[in-house]
């Protein structure tokens, strides 16, 4: 019942945004939601004041909050994001594992909150295949899947559930470049 109200919710919400230059925020929980089976959302935030970047969190909107994460394996799909880990960056507070900032230079990660699971990876790494290639990242952080919308998380929405949010090294390392920063599908493993 949840997940059909979800749908429903999504569904409109995509068709008012349809007109909007906004587009893209209604295919990515799309395109997340495809890739996370077995994980419903468990709330949803509806901030009541708006932020003007454009990713940022828009008042009258609803933003779904998990707390789980799909299913791990020894190659489970996720979506790869482009995180900045350094102070003053898009990243928000200093990562969650050891309380400091990264340079961006560094292979480090963020995980959705279900795969964070406590910080039971942190300073762990993880092996991230795409592109035909393979890098070692280290966990250094959370992407909050259940928080989000405020100035911790620089007024960006809850992270989608299936998220390895990434440092600009890790794209460098899998020699993914272009246009094709920015989001992408991997697969990943504890190593
Ligand atoms: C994290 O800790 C909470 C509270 O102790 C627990 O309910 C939850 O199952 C834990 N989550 C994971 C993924 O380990
Ligand atoms: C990186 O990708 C480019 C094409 O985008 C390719 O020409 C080059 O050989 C690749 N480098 C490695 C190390 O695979």
């Amino acid at each position: 019942m949840a997940a059909t109200n979800y749908l429903f919710a999504l569904a409109i919400a995509c068709l008012l945004l349809v007109p909007l230059p906004g587009l893209s925020r209604c295919d990515d929980p799309r395109r997340g939601r495809d890739l996370a089976e077995g994980c419903n959302p468990s709330g949803a935030l509806r901030p009541t004041t708006s932020h003007s970047c454009e990713d940022c969190c828009k008042a009258g909107q609803s933003y779904p909050t998990y707390v789980c994460s799909p299913p791990t394996s020894s190659a489970t799909r996720a979506v790869m994001t482009l995180n900045d880990f350094e102070a003053g960056g898009d990243g928000g507070d200093p990562s969650e594992c050891d309380g400091h900032f990264h340079k961006n230079t560094e292979r480090v990660v963020a995980l959705s909150t279900g795969w964070y699971a406590n910080g039971s990876r942190c300073n762990k790494n993880i092996r991230i295949n795409a592109n035909g290639m393979s890098v070692l990242a280290k966990v250094v952080d959370e992407c909050d899947s259940l928080h989000g919308c405020d100035r911790e998380h620089a007024f960006q929405p809850p992270c989608r559930p299936n998220v390895v949010d990434a440092s600009q090294a890790v794209w460098d390392a899998l020699n993914i470049t272009g246009d094709d920063v920015g989001e992408y599908d991997i697969t990943w493993s504890d190593a």
